[in-house]
C-alpha cells in the first residue's frame, strides 16, 4: 500500500490556527478532494473534530481518526489508538493508496515513523498566524517536484505552489 501525506503549508510552517485552517485557498481544497478522492483518510481527533459535522466524515473515501481515547466514537468512520495498528488495517482491508490529512501531530507522528513513500505539498507562499505547524523536513530525503502552481485572485488571499515529495 502506497502511503501520502498530504498537507498545505505557509512558509513559516504553519497549517493551523484555532483548530482551523489558517486560511481559505478553494483550488487547494480542490486538488486535496481530487487527489483523495476513493481513498483512506487518516487524520488525527482534533482535525476530525475541526471539520464542519455536515462535512464529516469526508464523503466519498473512507476515514479513518486516531486518538488515544479507546472509547472515542467517530461515526461513520474507523477509530484507532495507534499508526501502525491502522495502518495494518486499512492494508488488509484492500487498500492500496491511503492519505494522512493531518494535523499537525499526526504529520510529526508519520514522519518520526518514516511510514510515507510521498508527500503532496502545497506552499502556501506567504508568512501565517497559527499554533500548528509542519515538521521541518530533510529536503535531503526527498526528491522534489512541482505539480502547480497558483497565482493570489480575488479568490485565493495568497499565491500557492503545489509540490510532490518522493522518498529518495
Ligand atoms: N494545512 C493543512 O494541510 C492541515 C491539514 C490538517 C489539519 N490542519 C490543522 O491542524 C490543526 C489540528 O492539528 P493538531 O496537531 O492540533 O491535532 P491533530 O494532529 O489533528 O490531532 C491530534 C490528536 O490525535 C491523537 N493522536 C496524536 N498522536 C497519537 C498517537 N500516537 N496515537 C493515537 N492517537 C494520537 C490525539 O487524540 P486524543 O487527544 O483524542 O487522544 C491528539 O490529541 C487544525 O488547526 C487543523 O485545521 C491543517
Amino acid at each position: 500500500m502506497r502511503i501520502s501525506i498530504i498537507a498545505a503549508v505557509a512558509e513559516n510552517l504553519v497549517i493551523g490556527k484555532d483548530n482551523d485552517l489558517a486560511w481559505h485557498l478553494p483550488d487547494d481544497m480542490k486538488f486535496f478532494k481530487e487527489t483523495t478522492k476513493g481513498h483512506t483518510v487518516v487524520m488525527g481527533r482534533k482535525n476530525f473534530e475541526s471539520i464542519p459535522h455536515k462535512y464529516r466524515p469526508l464523503p466519498g473515501r473512507p476515514n479513518v481518526v486516531l486518538t488515544t481515547n479507546p472509547d472515542y466514537e467517530a461515526p461513520k468512520c474507523a477509530v484507532y489508538t495507534g499508526l501502525t495498528t491502522a495502518l495494518k488495517e486499512i492494508e488488509r482491508g484492500g487498500e492500496t493508496h491511503c492519505f494522512i490529512i493531518g494535523g499537525g501531530e499526526i504529520y510529526r507522528l508519520a514522519l518520526e515513523m518514516d511510514v510515507a513513500d510521498d508527500m503532496y505539498i502545497t506552499q502556501v507562499h506567504a508568512e501565517v498566524k497559527g499554533d500548528t505547524y509542519f515538521p521541518e523536513i530533510d529536503q535531503d530525503n526527498w526528491e522534489e517536484k512541482v505539480i502547480a502552481a497558483h497565482k493570489a485572485d480575488e479568490r485565493h488571499a495568497y499565491a500557492f505552489t503545489v509540490k510532490h515529495y518522493i522518498k529518495k
